[in-house]
């Protein structure tokens, strides 16, 4: 047992089941993307509940400007290094664009592939109905999957900006079906992107599975950041459901700086950092 600054700590691994007990509790479901093993280690250890391996690493890791080539392999290669870097979190997939729209015999395989190649917990997928065979294949074949709605940046193409979705009632009723068949197909909980405050409520009231919210209000059971927005290492994106807690990005650039300089004048190393 360990404390944050608000929080006592168990050491127990979270599970799907721990996080349907907060839902059910009304215990908020802290989580964050990672990449590799030094910062899922970090995050781990100071008690974040969910690990999203992101397909926004294609963004962050990859500096793609979309997530749409991100591939299996290069998922599975940051899901192996994660998985050694956290071990109390629920570590989740982001299933690459194309690797689970097609069939779900191939969503099957592909989610099954990365089950087996490394140490995550469960899967995630973009869409609603339209996949929904894909979530009930995959979860009937013991793999948990979350779902995915609102804006989903694997179909930036198709949206053509980042605008948030479900601001008519057209898209917003789309979108609350959709939640409905995503928990009716068998998944244990629900990212929301960057949809109004009140329809993230009325989907969180009507879904007994969790709701994680990105840009959808403050009503979700849980909140999800891409790492790099919420420290201030992206600085080239901000829109206003990012809080950042630091602007890591001009202090790293201040001790690089620093670093530089203290070479540049034969002060580093010194005579006791020498043998
Ligand atoms: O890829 C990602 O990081 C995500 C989160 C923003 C939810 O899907």
């Amino acid at each position: 047992m360990s404390f944050t600054g608000t929080a006592q700590i168990s050491s127990r691994k979270i599970t799907t089941q721990t996080l349907r007990e907060m839902k059910e509790s009304k215990k908020r479901i802290a989580c964050l993307t990672a990449y590799d093993a030094l910062w899922a280690k970090l995050f781990d250890e100071a008690g974040i509940e969910l690990i999203l391996v992101g397909d926004s690493l294609g963004n962050v890791f990859q500096g793609l400007a979309t997530t749409i080539p991100v591939t299996l392999d290069q998922t599975i290669y940051h899901c192996k290094a994660v998985t050694n870097g956290a071990s109390r979190a629920i570590i989740v997939a982001d299933m690459p664009f194309m690797t689970y729209q097609i069939t779900p015999e191939e969503a099957l395989r592909n989610a099954g592939r990365i089950m087996k190649e490394t140490s995550v917990n469960a899967v995630k997928v973009e869409g609603g109905g339209r996949i929904c065979d894909a979530i009930s294949l995959i979860t009937t074949n013991g793999i948990p999957v979350i779902g995915h709605l609102g804006l989903t940046p694997q179909s930036i193409n198709q949206f053509g900006s980042y605008r948030a979705r479900g601001t008519n009632d057209e898209e917003a009723e789309q979108i609350f079906n959709d939640a409905l068949a995503v928990e009716k197909a068998g998944a244990f909980a629900v990212v929301l992107e960057k949809i109004p405050a009140t329809l993230a409520e009325k989907i969180t009231n009507a879904l007994t599975i969790p709701t994680i919210g990105i840009g959808a209000g403050g009503s979700c059971d849980g909140q999800v950041l891409v790492y790099t927005d919420m420290l201030g290492l992206t600085t080239d994106f901000s829109p206003r459901f990012v809080r950042r807690y630091s602007t890591l990005a001009d202090e790293v650039t201040k001790l690089t700086k620093e670093f530089i300089d203290d070479i540049k004048s034969s002060s580093f190393p010194n005579e006791s950092e020498s043998y």
